[in-house]
């Protein structure tokens, strides 16, 4: 990973996190009551995570020359929208987490009303943040269009539903690639395609292109979260090691085993490289992101 790309991605972190705190409902001005739940919000959302998905929204905007407050909207909508799963993710009805991104989860800390409600508010402010950008693209809409669906029954919401209608289930491999391809895959393609979308309406080859490259890092990125899942501590993690085979949820390792599934990540970061070959070079972060999502230990 070359010096200038882990530059750019700590000046993309550390916007984001401004960007975060200023979308965020304030804590001082809300009513007394809604004390909790906005500091709750701000507990799930800020200082913590690897911001995958603002970087993809950065690095596909970059290509296109994206104008910096629609992308930054963009960014911040998608990681609120994957805040807010995580938390919902980690419930006891879910998966029962106690430790998520190195800290008690929202649940234990605040109660399992506040968690179920600081996920529905982040939904909404999602939404809020990108729909008020003061933008005059045509695409607008439609990227609001793109990132309902990739958080609804058909995005990232069904994926859990099948991750949680499946344990202890022997899924096929291609339920098992359907399943990931919704839970994770969905957030992070509409990342990659928002980011690109803030800059132009894509050709059809640009939109295949990108499309191809979303599949593959989206499903690399939930095939490597099973393989750290098996083989990584918490404290690495920040969340708790070893619970899908705990849990009895079919993963990739349960599937393939380590090897293949490592293996399978390496091809899926190969696809991602060569599906990006008709933007030349001026590609190059989707390609280091490609690269960190794969060989990433945390
Ligand atoms: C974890 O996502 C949940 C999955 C979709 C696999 P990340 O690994 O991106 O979590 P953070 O944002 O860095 O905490
Ligand atoms: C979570 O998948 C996916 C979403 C939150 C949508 P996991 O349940 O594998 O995520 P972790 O491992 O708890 O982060
Ligand atoms: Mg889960
Ligand atoms: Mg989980
Ligand atoms: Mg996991």
């Amino acid at each position: 990973m070359s010096a200038e790309f882990q530059a750019w991605m700590k000046g993309v972190q550390s916007e984001i996190e401004i960007a975060l705190k200023n979308f965020l409902p304030s804590a001082e001005q809300s009513p007394q009551q809604l004390h909790t739940l906005h500091e709750a919000m701000a507990y799930a959302v800020l200082d913590g995570g690897k911001r995958v998905r603002p970087l993809l929204v950065y690095a596909a905007g970059t290509l296109f020359d994206a104008p910096t407050e629609l992308l930054s909207r963009a960014a911040c909508a998608l990681e609120m929208i994957h805040a807010y799963s995580l938390v919902h993710d980690d419930m006891p009805c879910m998966d029962d987490d106690a430790l998520r991104r190195g800290k008690p989860t929202v649940h234990k800390k605040y109660g399992e009303a506040n968690a179920l409600l600081v996920g529905d508010a982040l939904q909404a402010q999602a939404f809020l943040t990108l729909a008020e950008a003061s933008t005059q693209s045509d695409n607008h809409r439609a990227m609001l269009a793109l990132l309902a669906h990739a958080s609804g029954s058909l995005g990232m919401c069904g994926g859990q539903a099948i991750d949680l209608a499946s344990v202890g289930v022997a899924l096929t491999r291609s339920q098992l690639e359907q399943m990931h391809q919704l839970k994770t895959g969905a957030l992070l393609r509409a990342s990659i395609l928002l980011g690109a979308m803030s800059g132009k309406t894509l050709s059809s080859e640009e939109n295949a292109a990108l499309d191809a490259y979303a599949q593959a890092v989206g499903l690399a990125f939930q095939v490597v979260d099973d393989v750290l899942d098996a083989t990584a501590d918490s404290a690495t993690l920040g969340k708790t090691a070893g619970k899908d085979a705990a849990d009895h949820k079919p993963t990739y390792v349960s599937l393939l085993g380590l090897e293949a599934s490592r293996a399978l990540a390496e091809q899926l970061r190969q696809n991602a490289h060569q599906a990006l070959d008709i933007f030349g070079v001026s590609a190059h972060y989707l390609r280091d992101l490609a690269d960190l999502i794969v060989q990433r230990k945390a």
